[in-house]
């Protein structure tokens, strides 16, 4: 197992490139499954999780070819309908191969993709979406048995705009005949990446980035060479550890758009916050100030994934900050290791109060899931003394080379072995 060892006080500063973005990139390779030509995905991010869904397409029957950051995905090989557990397991967002397999085979064999620490993740709406396109489902022993042979167009209702079971209906509504609507769609940006990805294949899909989506089904689609949109998780985690260790930083290959709830954060904070066309500069203040109230919602409301990281920025902010996680119904388990490392939370329920604290100290501590993880890694930054942050696997899904990032931003941060 592997741990950052991380000396903290120093500051954050310098320059840095963010990546491509991960929730933009995993749809994006499901989706590669469905043309009948080549895909290039340029600007790849170098993380687990796309090995790992690299690794599922492979057993599907679709090459896949890593080379210099750049992705290479061949479809004509697909043959597998069936997901057998093992690769479901893998990672959650497994899932999203549902809707690509029907479109392309008609007929799919996955499993419950599982929940994991933040939450029992169902998806009933992945299915309740793939029932109305007319995909029959049966579930037995854990197994969902999809047999789409009179899919057609349809209209889709979600009660909650779930982003992945939004991408699904739209990977597997890209080649029925008919237009498919999608109400009360998720308009995250990585779903209009996902249609930007799909007409680049020659898909006809409008209306990303509202709550009505809509799929006119086309005959075939063809190869595309496609860059994703930059993280903007990656770079708002970032900018919170130059926040918080009184740093300066400059993020290159980002969407200032993108990134509006968390520098309105920061800059409730005390942050000096500057926009360029393709790039956001942040300048940290003496101490942060605490925000009065944060509530994670589907977009354009603060993202839950950033939430971690700004809770542990309110772990050293002057006065008490309030965050409320209201999309997972887990996603507080970074707050026992904050509190070992000396922070004042009270947790109740998706509530969490934070009594900023003049410092934190060092202290071994577990990262439970990718942000948490990443949210730990911030506050043995800045905290005093020495930290090591264990089970950073969990880390290295979703942050290319965490660790060299911020060591050439002046952080002290070593991966070691445990
Ligand atoms: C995507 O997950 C992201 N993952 C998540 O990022 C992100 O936190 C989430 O969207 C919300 O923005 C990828 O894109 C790969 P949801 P997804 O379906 O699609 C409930 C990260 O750290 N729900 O919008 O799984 C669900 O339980 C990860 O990068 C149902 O009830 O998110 C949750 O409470 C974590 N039934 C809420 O909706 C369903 O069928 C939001 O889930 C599906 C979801």
């Amino acid at each position: 197992m592997e741990g950052f060892r991380v000396i903290g006080g120093e500051k954050i500063r310098g320059k840095a490139r963010v990546q491509s973005a991960k929730n933009a990139v995993l749809p994006i390779l499901a989706a590669a499954i469905l043309p009948e030509g080549e895909i290039v995905i340029r600007d790849c991010p170098d993380i687990r999780d796309v090995y790992a869904m690299a690794g599922i397409l492979g057993k599907l029957g679709c090459a896949c070819q890593w080379n210099a950051g750049k992705m290479r995905i061949d479809p004509a090989g697909l043959h597998h309908w069936e997901m057998p557990d093992e690769l479901s397991k893998q990672i959650r967002s497994s899932i999203f191969l549902l809707g690509p397999i029907l479109g392309r085979l008609r007929r799919a064999t996955v499993t419950y993709p599982g929940g994991c620490e933040i939450g029992i993740r169902p998806i009933d709406l992945h299915l309740k979406g793939l029932r109305a396109l007319g995909v029959s489902i049966v579930e037995d022993g854990g197994v969902i048995y999809c047999d789409g042979m009179s899919m057609r167009a349809g209209d889709v209702y979600f009660d909650y705009p779930s982003v992945g079971a939004t991408e699904n209906v739209m990977m597997a509504a890209a080649l029925l005949p008919g237009v498919t609507t999608v109400h009360n769609a998720a308009r995250e940006p990585e779903v209009i990446d996902l249609q930007d990805f799909i007409n680049a294949m020659g898909g006809r899909v409008r209306g990303a980035g509202t709550q009505l989506i809509e799929i006119e089904g086309v005959k075939a689609l063809h190869g595309a060479d496609y860059t994703p949109i930059p993280d903007r998780i990656a770079a708002g985690t970032l900018l919170c550890a130059a926040a918080m260790t009184g740093g300066e930083i400059e993020l290159t290959n980002v969407r200032p758009w993108d990134l509006v709830p968390v520098c309105d954060k920061l800059r409730e904070m005390g942050c000096r916050v500057i926009d360029g066309r393709s790039t956001v500069a942040l300048a940290a203040p003496e101490r942060l100030r605490a925000f009065s109230q944060l509530q994670t919602n589907p977009h354009p409301g603060f993202p839950t994934d950033m939430q971690a990281q700004m809770l542990a920025a309110a772990c050293v902010a002057e006065g008490t900050s309030v965050i409320v996680e209201n999309v997972f119904e887990n996603r507080l388990t970074h707050v026992a290791d904050l509190c070992r490392m000396g922070a004042d939370i009270r947790v109740n329920g998706r509530t969490a109060v934070v009594t900023g604290v003049p410092g934190l100290h060092g202290m071994t501590v577990s990262a439970r899931d990718l942000r948490g993880g990443a949210a730990l890694v911030l506050a043995a930054l800045a905290a005093k003394g020495e930290s090591t942050v264990e089970h950073i696997e969990l880390v290295d899904r979703g942050y290319e080379r965490l660790e060299e990032t911020l060591t050439a931003l002046g952080g002290k941060i070593f991966r070691v072995q445990r």
